[in-house]
């Protein structure tokens, strides 16, 4: 969810003015998901490296999570979305830890539409999190164990990863999971990133061919039989 800051900047609002917009866009963007059917979004709201920030911008930031936190979870419940913080949350504030528990338990039981918030993540620290926990473990590290030790590992691999800002890098955002994911740059900043811009990427999606290291006549002859 990139290019808040830009979007502000335009505008001549400070940055969280447009973390607050970003949030608004989030809301949206769920609500667009639910209406088409997608099964698991999962969004990129603080980095391990996000904390070299300004401080003002930080703390900003971590209010307006709690806010957040405090005003969403109730339509997200009724929505049918369940909540699952992805990071390292011991970084965080005791009072946020508390309410991130509360968001995951108080939607836990739905299953329409599963909501992943990456926060203090960073994918880098993912593999190493996996990595120490197998190895302290004595177990073989292979791809499946890392997998399955990974913080994503109750989703399937993203089949569609979206970065919007015009930036074109992944910025350690899901670097083992997004192997095989189609790859879409979107130069909407977050807080103008709607439905229209959705559907635009998924339209692209569907027409990429999905290989998986195959050749295009395997994946062509898979179809027809
Ligand atoms: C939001 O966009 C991403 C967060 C880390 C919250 P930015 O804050 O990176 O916006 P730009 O890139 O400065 O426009
Ligand atoms: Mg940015």
């Amino acid at each position: 969810m990139d290019g808040n800051g830009r979007w502000a900047k335009k505008r001549f609002l400070p940055r969280l003015a447009g973390h607050k917009r970003g949030v608004d866009s989030l809301r949206d963007c769920v609500k667009d998901c639910l209406a088409r059917g997608v099964q698991v979004l999962t969004v990129f709201a603080f980095s391990s490296e996000n904390w070299n920030r300004p401080a003002d911008e930080v703390s900003g930031l971590m209010e307006l999570l709690g806010l957040a936190l405090t005003r969403e979870v109730k339509d997200l419940k009724s929505n049918g979305v369940r909540l699952f913080f992805v990071g390292d949350r011991l970084a965080l504030s005791e009072k946020l830890i508390a309410a991130l528990a509360n968001a995951e338990q108080e939607t836990a039981g739905n299953n329409k539409l599963i909501l992943n918030v990456c926060l203090n993540y960073g994918g880098r620290w993912d593999i190493v999190q996996a990595a120490s926990r197998l190895a302290s473990d004595g177990i073989p590290i292979t791809a499946e164990s890392l997998s399955r030790t990974m913080s994503m590992s109750h989703v399937s691999d993203p089949d569609l990863f979206i970065r919007t800002g015009s930036e074109q890098r992944l910025s350690n955002f899901l670097l083992w999971q997004a192997a095989y994911s189609e790859l879409y740059f979107s130069n909407k900043l977050w807080p103008e990133f709607d439905a229209t811009e959705l559907d635009a990427a998924i339209a692209a999606y569907s027409g990429r061919e999905r290989r998986f290291g195959k050749t295009s006549e395997q994946i062509e002859n898979h179809h027809a039989n």
